[in-house]
């Protein structure tokens, strides 16, 4: 088989293995910058998203047992994000691909990639019982943290940097109106918790963890005791209960590697680079990613111009690095860590009043979550 670029993964994270059904099933996290939902209308596949999204014109920062909205339109000239999940957009990007004839091939095995410093790299992989070969002009890897293009990439041209936090997030799915016009984030000494949504029926809420915590340590009630503590409110808000129906944990780890390219190999997205959940911007600079990347190879098709597809890892790093910034921020301000000294503590809640009280500061928030404008 031959085509000019051969894209390995299927979003939300490396699922090339899986099937189409487990793809679309996956919860990730709900939250578009403007960007990505302008980038999304323009690429003609935004139309669901209007219809069923829910624009979020701020949030609330909650600590100290009060609430504090910070409001995105007059702190960003306007801006505002969308919840609507993860998991929905891949859906929406599936079937505007298929129905473009374009040809993805889901639960394939044994992927693997040659050749990157030719001017043919190749995809092998297993289909069933039969071994395919996709030529191509140039690879994207978008096959998520575990997926195998970046390790194609031999270790010394390969400059990684890490740090994993000392804890998770428990996340639930909850058949239960909405107790909030707009996400809660709460900073509380027993820990982080966050209240979000996915529609007026089923909210989305998550809770710090241990970093190796397990479904199993969490029923219901203990959920729902932690919740209330934690999202205590001096002003007499209460947490709506309801029926739980998924629960999982999520590791929190902050990762880049550098640079983007190797040969004719590209990656984006998770293969790339991990930001931890707190402010959701993983999939919004995955997005970003494609875009410069789309760009460049457009270019490459219609001029044979080489420069833009040089600088796609220079221009994507630099939002990457100001993404990994902001949520390594929001999540050093909002979690407590296992070894933080009573002094750390008091600068959290210093910080925490400085970015209710400051308009420079609050704008810093409230630019970096809505979304930098594009490149
Ligand atoms: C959601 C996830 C996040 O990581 C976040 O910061 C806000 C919302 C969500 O899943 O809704």
């Amino acid at each position: 088989m031959r085509t000019s670029v051969g894209i390995v993964g299927a979003g939300p994270a490396g699922l090339l293995p899986r099937s189409r059904q487990e793809i679309e099933a996956t919860i990730r996290a709900g939250v578009l910058e403007q960007g990505t939902v302008d980038l999304l209308k323009q690429s003609g596949v935004g139309s669901r998203m209007q219809r069923e999204g829910f624009v979020h014109h701020g949030i609330y920062l909650r600590f100290a047992r009060a609430s504090h909205r910070i409001d995105f339109p007059s702190l960003t000239g306007g801006r505002a994000i969308t919840v609507y999940a993860q998991h929905e957009v891949i859906k929406d990007l599936v079937a505007a691909r298929l129905e473009a004839q374009g040809k993805l091939l889901f639960e394939v095995k044994d992927a693997a990639v040659y050749d990157l410093d030719t001017q043919a790299p190749k995809v092998r992989f297993r289909q069933g019982s039969k071994i395919e070969e996709l030529e191509c002009d140039f690879i994207a890897g978008c096959d998520g943290f575990h997926g195998i293009t970046r390790p194609s990439i031999p270790s010394r041209m390969r400059h990684e940097f890490t740090r994993v936090y000392p804890f998770g997030w428990f996340g639930i799915l909850v058949e239960a109106p909405s107790s909030t016009d707009e996400l809660i984030y709460a900073h509380h000494e027993r820990g982080f918790a966050l209240v979000s949504t996915r529609s007026p029926q089923i909210q989305r809420l998550y809770l710090q963890c241990d970093p190796d915590d397990e479904v199993k340590n969490w029923p219901d009630g203990r959920i729902w005791e932690e919740l209330h503590a934690r999202l205590e409110s001096a002003e007499g808000w209460r947490l709506a209960e309801g029926r739980i129906f998924q629960k999982s944990v999520i590791a929190m780890r902050s990762f880049v590697v550098e640079p983007l390219r190797y040969g004719r190999l590209f990656l984006a997205g998770d293969a790339a680079h991990i930001v931890p959940p707190t402010g959701a911007k993983g999939l919004n600079l995955a997005a970003a990613d494609v875009r410069v990347l789309s760009k460049a190879l457009a270019s490459f098709y219609k001029t044979r111009a080489e420069q833009p597809l040089k600088n796609y890892s220079a221009t994507a790093l630099r939002r990457v690095w100001r993404a990994e910034h902001f949520s390594w921020w929001m999540t050093s301000l909002l979690h407590r860590f296992h070894d933080e000294t009573p002094f750390h503590h008091r600068l959290q809640l210093a910080e925490l009043d400085y970015v209710v009280s400051s308009r420079a500061k609050a704008q810093t928030l409230a630019e970096n979550y809505v979304g930098l404008p594009l490149d």
